[in-house]
């Protein structure tokens, strides 16, 4: 697949690759590779965000590794290019886990991280408007997720996301909720969700998963069981990127079609849309 967004995707999974191959850890990595993501404004993340109802891009972003269980979130942030960064220096440079709205943003202004000029729409709505509108809310994908396994077993999983279409100002989805959107843990694996926020909040479908992997089900088995209870129990649509730390992994979605991709280090990075 020659798509600008495969292309992408592939330069992203070799950025990953090769600090993984020179030592770097596994919530580097992640972070690295979805910074790629982010700057290429192809995806619903980082530059690429959707607007709020409101006609404000706020961000979503976590990540977790999987030795200490460390994790970190940046919640409702505006005016940066890389959420997932704000997310690595939460969980690095605080004791907290989610930093949320403009205080989020103070956050990533005190890190000088990298701004860009905010899109905005013409004109702004009424919030009774708003409120009319929310209810044709659907699910677009185009989250951007990762997860990798560095050279010392220990397993990181992230997120970054612009959320979904036609949101009410302030909502935020999955993507930085921990055990929803992500989760990481050296004793089952690590997690990374896109879809439809709302449904993948209501089952913590990553924890989930992971909790699957504890009893010794397979990452393939474990995503299909979890994303089929999604489907039939709230009609939710998902998809998933699972990675075990003795390096067995999945790519599986519940809807048609999600575009992602792995790479091992040999021949080209695989990237596809469907995957599974
Ligand atoms: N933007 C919603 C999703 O892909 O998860
Ligand atoms: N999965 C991203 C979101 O719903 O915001």
């Amino acid at each position: 697949m020659t798509s600008p967004q495969a292309s992408c995707l592939r330069a992203a999974l070799q950025v990953g690759y090769h600090l993984l191959d020179r030592g770097s850890s596994s919530p580097i990595a992640v972070e690295h590779t979805i910074r790629v993501l982010e700057r290429s404004g192809l995806f619903n993340a980082g530059k690429g965000s959707l607007l709020q109802l409101d006609g404000v891009q706020r961000m979503d972003a976590s990540i977790m590794e999987g030795d200490h269980l460390s994790a970190g979130a940046v919640a409702s942030i505006e005016g940066i290019i890389h959420p997932i960064t704000a997310a690595r220096l939460v969980m690095e440079e605080t004791d907290h886990v989610l930093l949320v709205g403009p205080l989020a943003t103070k956050f990533a202004e005190y890190f000088k991280m990298e701004r860009h000029r905010l899109r905005t729409l013409p004109r702004r709505l009424s919030y009774g408007t708003m409120l009319k509108r929310k209810r044709f809310l659907r699910d677009r994908h185009g989250t951007v997720g990762a997860v990798a396994l560095d050279q010392t077993g220990t397993v990181s999983a992230g997120a970054s996301t612009g959320g979904i279409d036609r949101m009410l100002p302030g909502r935020v989805g999955d993507t930085p909720i921990i055990g929803c959107g992500v989760y990481a843990d050296n004793q089952t694996g690590a997690v990374s969700m896109t879809g439809w926020g709302e449904s993948i909040i209501r089952l913590a479908v990553a924890k989930e998963i992971c909790d699957h992997l504890a009893q010794g089900t397979t990452p393939a088995t474990a995503a299909r069981l979890v994303l089929q209870k999604l489907v039939a129990r709230i009609k939710g649509s998902a998809g998933c990127l699972v990675l075990t730390p003795d390096g067995r992994f999945t790519i599986r979605h519940s809807t048609p079609h999600m575009m992602a991709g792995w790479w091992n280090g040999k021949g080209e990075p695989t990237a596809g849309d469907r995957l599974q």
